[in-house]
């Protein structure tokens, strides 16, 4: 049953003026560093731009919305986390974004990548992603997609399930293969992020419990299977985590499974994979770690629990995705509408209205997820008031950005830039409302290149098959 109430003042938060961890800017027209991608700027004019392109004339030629993905950034990002984890092996997690462009780049930079579907991993190999640097994860693989994965030679299938070793071990039988393999398990910790993305506590579908013994007894399946070469453990304690806390748990306990493991076969695995998960800011109030001190902190954890088991340091490996890609992509949209609308507790909230909405960044909806945004086509003299940016659809969780300061000079037709939608916005856009999914542009050099293009109603009526 659905519990109704009266909206008003159960709405706590419509009388307030808005979050505390939000203040007004000094400078309206101010970008804050650390949720711009690089090469971000304002030009004379006052026009955002990115790789040397402004949002007016981008959007003028590809549309609106628009994702803008900053290539240097992303390089960059690639390469600070290539270097602070140097000698690790840093897997970029595909499912934040990837489009066979982003393959290419991930390649040149000298990382490897993880997919988790069948689908990734095709647009990995058409971009032409060297197969022996892909790791496979799913928790339910399907036949299809581990022969797709075997045929191909992928480095490594993380394995997730008693079920699944066994269709392994058959595609094997049947043709041939020898496969990589390491192990998911499930530390038990409680991460500090929505519950959603939190994937190492005991109650999720994910991997196999440290703690009822599963995790050892699909370990010594797979290493006496003679279809397999079990090269270690891997665990993925969950995403958008700020604190290295359940970093140190995860490691604590799988390198104790490992000693324990080197106990009863006399076997010692050479690999364990920590995952990824490092957050990004998202808003002023969020402060991620840099690599370098991510490298650090993971590093002392993981030398540590070697010396207490007296084993040596595994080679580790970590999988960031949203680290790497998130802050890299803006999101342009057009303002179509701006409403003043009186709240309860006294005080009014600006609505303003943008030509997208959840179907192109379900984050805010799914998870409470908070963003930012400025005005992009030009500086304004105005002070800021709180706005409200919401999409078109029909909806009201349809919200972009639930709190941001923004000129109130703001008007239709102005265009409003939001960073950090590079990770799990348009990889999880859909055509809700039969919107159709906006184009995404690499800009580098001031030239903009399509990695996506723009969906068409012709897209869509190519799948409506019916009369
Ligand atoms: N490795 C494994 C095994 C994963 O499951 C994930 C994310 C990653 C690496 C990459 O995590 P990242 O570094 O990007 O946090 N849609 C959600 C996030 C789901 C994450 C799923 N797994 C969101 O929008 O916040």
């Amino acid at each position: 049953m659905t519990h109704m109430h009266v909206a008003g003042s159960i709405h706590a938060d419509v009388s307030a003026p808005g979050p505390q961890w939000l203040t007004e800017p000094k400078d309206i027209n101010a970008l804050n560093p650390s949720l711009w991608s690089c090469s971000v700027a304002r030009d004379a004019s006052g026009r955002l731009t990115v790789g040397g392109v402004d949002v007016v004339s981008a959007l003028e030629r590809e549309g609106s919305p628009l994702y803008l993905f900053d290539e240097e950034d992303f390089r960059r990002r690639a390469r600070e986390f290539r270097t602070a984890f140097g000698g690790w092996k840093v897997f970029y997690a595909g499912k934040a974004m990837l489009t066979r462009t982003i393959a290419r780049l991930v390649m040149e930079e000298g990382l490897h990548l993880d997919v988790c579907s069948g689908g990734e991993l095709q647009v990995a190999l058409t971009g032409g992603m060297d197969p022996t640097r892909i790791g496979m994860h799913g928790n339910n693989k399907t036949t299809d997609e581990l022969e797709l994965a075997l045929s191909n030679n992928v480095g490594c299938i993380i394995v997730d399930s008693l079920d699944e070793i066994a269709r392994i071990e058959q595609l094997c039988r049947a043709h041939g293969y020898r496969a990589r393999v390491m192990v998911r398990v499930t530390p038990g910790v409680e991460a500090h992020t929505h519950e959603y993305i939190a994937t190492a506590h005991e109650d999720q579908k994910f991997g196999f419990s440290i703690a009822n013994g599963q995790a050892m007894v699909a370990m010594v399946r797979c290493h006496y299977s003679p279809s397999m070469q079990l090269l270690g453990v891997h665990s993925h304690i969950g995403s958008q985590i700020f604190d290295t806390g359940g970093f140190e748990v995860a490691a604590l306990r799988t390198m104790k499974l490992m000693s324990q493991f080197t106990d009863a076969t006399g076997v010692h695995l050479p690999e364990l994979d920590l995952g990824g998960g490092f957050g990004v800011a998202y808003t002023s109030a969020d402060s991620p770690a840099s690599p370098d001190d991510l490298a650090t902190g993971l590093r002392d954890i993981v030398e540590h629990e070697a010396r207490a088991h007296g084993m040596a340091v595994p080679a580790m490996s970590i999988e960031p995705g949203r680290a790497i890609v998130g802050p890299t992509t803006m999101a342009v949209y057009t303002v179509g509408t701006v409403k003043t609308v009186d709240l309860d507790g006294g005080g009014q909230r600006v609505y303003v209205s943008v030509d997208g909405g959840m179907s192109d960044n379900i984050r805010p909806a799914l998870y409470a997820a908070e963003y930012s945004a400025v005005l992009a086509n030009r500086c304004s003299n105005e002070t800021g008031v709180l706005c409200r940016v919401v999409g078109k659809h029909c909806e009201g969780g349809d919200i972009l950005v639930r709190d941001v300061f923004l000129p109130s000079d703001i008007a239709p037709g102005d265009l409003i830039a939001v960073p950090t939608m590079g990770a799990y916005s348009r990889e999880m856009a859909s055509n809700y409302n039969h919107a159709l999914r906006p184009a995404v542009v690499r800009v580098h050099e001031g030239q903009l290149s399509p990695m996506i293009r723009r969906e068409t109603m012709d897209d869509l009526f190519r799948l409506d098959v019916g009369r």
